[in-house]
């Protein structure tokens, strides 16, 4: 997918400090070669964050996240590979020349290319008509009502959409857009009958909403008074996916890190009052139910999640619905109840509002104790509705307390506790019944994707041969390159498939052929060897420059031994056999083998003892299994 040639990527990668584009979002301590700190993406008090400088990798031994300089950007920072690699370029002095662009891949960059002019015109023309218009003064009456400053207004470039069926589409028609690529990013229709298309958003007040980047992607519009929907959005098209937008996010991605925290609210004007009020970090979904995606990009940004939704019959339903996406996503998300059942705007525009706003975020409840208080609400506080409350929450509790590391803050059986408090239920009895659950493996459906495991074990020589070849690669790759390959029989360990084994093999050649060990781990296919390999450049020292090649040498030995044994129980099985049938050829020629095979073993264990890795090394191959292959 990458346009960036290879041979860029890595200069880029090998020319820039690893240590430092992480430093600028984790505090680092030396600790040998290693730099350590608290991981970014998930939750820790003690640091298993490894940066490893001089390899250009960053690995965390607690959530197993880890890759290359440009995947810590991608990951943090939200960028593609290719903004990533750009935004890296330039300070080391690559610039960086994209290939060739296939004939389908202009076209497809042409056509979003437009469908962003396309927004970006048509919000001028909304503003436009805002500002300047006398059509557009109940508008700003109206904003200013709601008390918008202009700056703010003009800030979040709201506008203002004129009666009449095609006054966007004819000043658009001005500018050189056709109405089909109108239609296409959303802001025409085509008519029912007769052909051609009318406006989608009429006498509306038009909020635009952007992509995390600034670009406007869709417009969500107001109505003032008349019939209809008090909000009206324009449909989803190529660039506009509402499940994964999150309204606000390009303004609040910085506090958002910098405050380490997310408010997630329901209104577009709740975001901007919660904008000037000072909680720069607010984003809102344009319309929908907070889904995987959006939590997706949140937990790149941060954990701490601050839920504002209304507290009605539907908000209750939403929130059971999205907690176990937040246990997914390993994130404890909290709730937050404005007095009054006041939305942010209403509560932050009222006498004393800041405060109360201020005072409602301290004492913000875990979702999951206000889920709980909710259905004790809706059940009437009885022994037996209690009983079913917690039949509903066993499951996502269990879900919640068997997640792991991600979770940190709820995987010590305290928020089970919490809600058997909460139910008046004997905390011991509830949290057995959690542990039972979770010890019995039945997962939740909601669980449907468990999170990622290490799918195979590479055994323990498998680690120290790689390890020798990432960190001795000056004194072992030669030897390594020049061994019988069948030699390393169970790279991945005796019990791991074939396309693990493959893995290891494949990933030891691209070592050994001088690739850069972050090349390989983030163009690896095997997901479980990336993790391997990551952990292997991240690990502390195993061997001095001066004992690498013996090492190597009784590694490739014990992965060679299982071989050797089962050569010779094979000629001990000829041999038998032959005797039994006076076959005496075979019985000369087995003979022949296995004392050869005994010798070459006896130079193998001198050579090994006397530190000779060449010959030791030489000697180790195949025992073959038709005649003794030519001894070193
Ligand atoms: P609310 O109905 O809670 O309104 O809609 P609000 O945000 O308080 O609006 P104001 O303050 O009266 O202007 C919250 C969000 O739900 C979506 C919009 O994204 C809105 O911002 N919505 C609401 C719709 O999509 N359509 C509607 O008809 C109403
Ligand atoms: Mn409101």
């Amino acid at each position: 997918m990458a346009r960036i040639p290879r041979e860029t990527v890595d200069a880029v990668r090998e020319r820039t400090d690893i240590a430092e584009v992480i430093g600028r979002h984790v505090a680092l301590a030396r600790r040998g070669r290693n730099l350590v700190g608290l991981c970014p993406f998930h939750q820790e008090k003690t640091p298993s964050f490894n940066v490893i400088p001089d390899k250009g990798i960053y690995h965390c031994f607690g959530c197993q996240a880890g890759g290359d300089v440009f995947r810590f950007l991608m990951t943090l920072e939200g960028l593609s590979f290719v903004e990533a690699v750009k935004e890296l370029a330039a300070p080391v002095g690559i610039t960086i020349e994209e290939r060739e662009l296939t004939v389908a891949e202009r076209k497809a960059l042409r056509q979003r290319a437009t469908a962003f002019e396309v927004l970006d015109a048509a919000a001028g023309f909304f503003e436009a008509q805002l500002w300047t218009s006398a059509e557009g003064a109940p508008a700003r009456e109206y904003l200013e009502g709601r008390g918008m400053t202009p700056e703010q207004a003009r800030s979040a470039r709201l506008g203002w959409a004129p009666s009449g069926w095609s006054r966007l589409i004819d000043h658009l028609h001005r500018q050189g857009f056709d109405p089909e690529v109108l239609a296409e990013a959303g802001v025409a229709r085509p008519r029912r009958e007769g052909g051609g298309y009318y406006d989608t958003l009429r006498e509306r007040v038009i909020v635009p909403i952007r992509d995390e980047r600034g670009r406007v992607i869709a417009f969500g519009g107001r109505l003032l008074q008349g019939e209809g929907p008090k909000y009206l959005n324009t449909p989803e098209t190529r660039i506009y996916e509402k499940s994964k937008v999150l309204y606000g996010l390009d303004v609040a991605r910085h506090p958002i890190q910098q405050r380490g925290r997310v408010l997630v609210v329901e209104g577009y004007f709740d975001v901007l009052s919660l904008q000037q009020a000072g909680y720069g970090e607010a984003v809102a979904t344009c319309g929908t139910a907070l889904t995987e995606a959006h939590l997706d990009r949140i937990r790149r940004l941060t954990r701490d999640v601050v839920l504002v939704m209304d507290a009605d019959e539907a908000g209750l339903r939403a929130a059971e619905r999205t907690l176990p996406l937040f246990v997914e996503a390993g994130i404890q998300p909290w709730r937050l109840d404005l007095p009054g059942g006041k939305d942010p705007d209403e509560c932050l525009r009222a006498e004393g509002g800041a405060e109360a706003f201020a005072t409602a975020l301290e004492r913000r409840q875990p979702l999951f104790e206000w889920v709980v208080g909710r259905k004790l609400d809706a059940y009437g506080d009885t022994t037996m509705s209690r009983e079913r409350v917690l039949d509903e929450l066993v499951p996502l509790l269990a879900m919640l307390e068997s997640q792991g590391r991600g979770a940190v803050a709820v995987t010590d059986g305290r928020l089970t506790r919490l809600v058997a408090n909460r139910l008046a239920l004997p905390d011991d009895a509830v949290v057995k019944r959690v542990r039972q659950l979770v010890a019995t493996g039945r997962r939740p459906e909601a669980e449907a994707e468990p999170a990622p495991e290490v799918a195979w074990q590479p055994s323990r020589d498998a680690v120290h041969l790689l390890w020798l070849v990432v960190h001795r690669y000056d004194q072992v790759a030669d030897l390594v390159a020049r061994l019988d390959p069948s030699v390393l029989g169970w790279v991945a360990g005796e019990d791991a498939s074939e396309d693990a084994q493959q893995a290891v093999r494949a990933a030891l050649a691209r070592l050994v052929s001088g690739e850069p060990v972050a090349t390989v781990i983030e163009d690896g296919a095997d997901p479980t060897m990336q993790r391997v390999l990551r952990a292997i450049v991240a690990r502390d020292k195993l061997y001095d420059e001066a004992e690498a090649a013996t090492a190597l040498a009784h590694i490739v030995d014990r992965m060679a031994r299982p071989r050797w044994s089962a050569r010779l129980n094979q000629l001990k099985g000829q041999i038998a056999r032959a005797e039994a049938s006076g076959d005496s050829a075979t019985l000369l020629a087995a003979m022949r083998d296995k004392k050869a095979l005994h010798e070459r073993e006896k130079r193998l264990d001198t050579a090994l003892r006397h530190g000779d890795v060449a010959q030791a090394l030489a000697l180790v191959g195949d025992p073959g299994g038709s005649g003794v292959p030519p001894a070193g």
